[in-house]
Formats: C-alpha cells, sequence, structure tokens
C-alpha cells in the first residue's frame, strides 16, 4: 500500500516557525517519523511539500491510480482553497486531513476548513504525532473498504 503526504505552503518553515504554536521539530523530523511508522506496518509514504496551490491541484490529480489514499496538511489553503478541495473530490481517493495546531482554538477563519468536508476524516492539536494518527486512519479505512 502506497500513501501519498502532502503538506502545504510556509510548513517547510516548522521547527522555527512560531515553535509556541506549531512546536519545535522539522517537517524533515515529522515526516521521517510518519515514514518509519508506515514502513513498519508495511506501508511506503511518499511526502511532498509545496507553497504552491496549483502544484498541490496538481499532486492530489496525479494522486489516482498511484496512492490508496492521501494525507494532508494543506495549510493556510485549508481555509481558502476551492481549487483543492475540487481536487480531492474529483480524485476519489480517501483523504485525511491533518493539522498540528488545533485551528478551532485559534482565530475564526481558521474555524472553516473548506477540504474538510471531502475528506474521510480530520485530526487536530497532536502537533507531529497526526500525521502518524493519519496513517492508522487511511490503514482503517482500507481495512473497512478490503475486509
Ligand atoms: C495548520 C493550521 C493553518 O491554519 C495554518 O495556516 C497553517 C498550519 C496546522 O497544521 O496547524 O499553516 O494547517
Amino acid at each position: 500500500m502506497k500513501i501519498l503526504l502532502l503538506n502545504g505552503p510556509n510548513l517547510k518553515l516548522l521547527g522555527t516557525r512560531e515553535p509556541s504554536i506549531y512546536g519545535t521539530e522539522t517537517l524533515d523530523q515529522i515526516v521521517g517519523a510518519a515514514v518509519r511508522y508506515a514502513a513498519a506496518k508495511g506501508v511506503q509514504v511518499d511526502a511532498v511539500q509545496s507553497d504552491v496551490e496549483g502544484e498541490i491541484v496538481q499532486a492530489v490529480g496525479a494522486a489516482r491510480g498511484a496512492y490508496a489514499g492521501i494525507i494532508i496538511n494543506p495549510a493556510a489553503y485549508t481555509h481558502t482553497s476551492v481549487a483543492i478541495r475540487d481536487a480531492i473530490a474529483a480524485c476519489g481517493l480517501p483523504t485525511v486531513e491533518v493539522h498540528l495546531s488545533n485551528t478551532h482554538r485559534r482565530e475564526a477563519f481558521r474555524h472553516v476548513s473548506l477540504t474538510a468536508p471531502v475528506c474521510v476524516g480530520q485530526i487536530m492539536g497532536f502537533g507531529g504525532a497526526g500525521y502518524r494518527l493519519a496513517v492508522d486512519a487511511l490503514l482503517n479505512v482500507a481495512n473497512a473498504k478490503n475486509g
């Protein structure tokens, strides 16, 4: 089984970006932990980070046929991007939305996710561990489908 892990804008700054909100782990550390966690369960995770909305749309579109599911942290695009929402809906792959922070405890504009309604579910507020929880969530979806 293969999973595509997509990270949106400004997430490559993790480690130094607003550490009181996002912690001190770098994106490489978070992604590396998720890749190793998945590998131990026989799952391959391919990770992509982009600050560019269109590149994320293209990556979601290309995932169909190549991956069993998607884990995505659309970052700020969560709250603005109809294009990423439509790409997730169109690709038809089970998708889990992850946020490091609990966006509901933050500014009102972060309380709305345009992408969550087309995802299987959302995991937020657990920092980098959320990506590992998302691997389990997708495995659960795949097992329910196959079993
Ligand atoms: C975020 C939450 C978003 O509101 C914000 O724009 C981010 C990161 C998170 O992981 O907590 O860039 O997606």
